[in-house]
């Protein structure tokens, strides 16, 4: 029997919520296979910060780097909430594994689901929606160091630099043609390269370089600010973007507002070089204003759950997951899941793969 030694991040808000219903779908998937899953879990967040004064220390890390895959919720407090400075939890706990466990590569797939409606004109079973949004994760803006001179003063300057390596970009889009080359053969880079000349030019040459050894794969180039209008008048251009951390962390939201909403988004924090555990989290946060009232859409960490079984090699209960995911889905369509909480969608779910 192949046993999987996971660990379970719930995190803040809807995180814990939300991870409980992909644990369950998880347990069902594996009931018919002959593979097991043990669970551990890590209490780390906001919470975990306020009552302790720890976002992730060595001993953590050092714990989370012998499991085989991490399933994550969410992690951050309300922005509202003053006693947890911005960025404490997102820097030191979320970025800290992304960087630590050297997640190069964030995988974030977009598509349309039959039967759920498109907020986009022309968008049906016909002409589906269906790209996968590859982002660097451990450099460009949230790598680099920053600076706040004079602060509260007329005269304050604030910096961001933004770290791009030869060695990072390449990893990253030489992984975006392999996944280019696998699915419909077509790749984009986006990037602002009218502007950020020196990191531009650096990922421009890059992908025309690796291009080379893709004769298969056509690949062209959009300005981000351009790739927003494409995804929202004409998504069906896309089969893969290829981008930096931040212009990938925005087409990342606006990419499943396009298909269906942010509970339905998932990805993967992917170690390439199998050195480290990847991490299987929803694109979402902690969403404070829903959390505790057992409404969050449960979708995106099922998702992410399926993710984590295709990366384990486990690819028949993925396809299992996501077909039962799918079919789901277009019956609520129909018959509507607005009253529905967060469990008995997990539920439903369940019940779905158990036909
Ligand atoms: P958010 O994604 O938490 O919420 C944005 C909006 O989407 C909210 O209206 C929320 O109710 C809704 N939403 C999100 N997930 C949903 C779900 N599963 N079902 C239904 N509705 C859902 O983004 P935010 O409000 O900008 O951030 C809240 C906190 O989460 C912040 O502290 C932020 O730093 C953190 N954050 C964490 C992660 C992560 O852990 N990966 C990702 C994004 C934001
Ligand atoms: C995401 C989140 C994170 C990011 C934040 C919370 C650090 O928005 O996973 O998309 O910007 O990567
Ligand atoms: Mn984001």
């Amino acid at each position: 029997e192949n046993t999987f030694d996971i660990a379970v991040i719930g995190g803040d808000g809807i995180g814990p919520e939300v991870v409980a219903e992909a644990r369950k779908v998880l347990d069902a998937a594996l009931a018919s296979e002959s593979a097991e899953f043990t669970y551990t879990e890590y209490s780390l967040g906001a919470e975990h910060w306020l009552t302790t004064g720890e976002t992730l220390t060595e001993e953590t890390l050092q714990a989370l780097r012998g499991h085989d895959a991490i399933l994550f919720g969410a992690v951050g407090a309300d922005p509202l909430d003053t006693r947890v400075p911005s960025g404490i939890i997102e820097r030191e706990l979320l970025l800290g594994l992304r960087f630590n466990l050297d997640h190069c590569v964030n995988l974030r797939p977009t598509r349309s689901y039959p039967g759920v409606v498109s907020p986009l004109r022309g968008v049906d079973e016909a002409n589906p929606i269906d790209f996968l949004v590859v982002r660097e994760g451990t450099e460009g803006p949230y790598a680099g160091n920053g600076g706040l001179l004079r602060r509260g003063t007329d005269a304050e300057i604030a910096t961001e630099v933004s770290v791009n390596t030869a060695y990072g970009v390449r990893r990253v889009v030489e992984d975006a043609f392999h996944r280019a080359q696998a699915r419909d053969k077509h790749l984009t880079l986006v990037h602002k390269n009218n502007v950020l000349t020196y990191s531009g030019d650096l990922w421009t040459r890059t992908t025309a370089a690796v291009a080379e050894s893709f004769p298969e794969v056509r690949w062209d180039y959009l300005h981000v600010d351009a790739a927003t209008i494409h995804m929202v008048s004409n998504p069906q251009r896309f089969d893969v973007i290829v981008t930096d951390n931040l212009f990938g962390d925005i087409l990342t939201d606006l990419a499943p507002a396009i298909t269906g909403g942010i509970g339905l988004a998932a990805s993967a924090s992917i170690n390439t070089a199998g050195t480290a555990p990847s991490m299987f989290e929803p694109v979402h946060g902690s969403a404070p204003d829903i959390a505790g009232k057992a409404i969050a859409d449960p979708t995106a960490a099922v998702l992410s759950a399926v993710l984590m079984l295709d990366h384990l090699g486990l690819g028949d209960a993925a396809a299992r997951v996501e077909t039962a995911v799918h079919a789901q889905l277009n019956q609520w369509a129909q018959d509507g899941a607005s009253g529905l909480s967060t469990s008995q969608r997990g539920d439903a779910f369940v019940a779905r793969l158990n036909r």
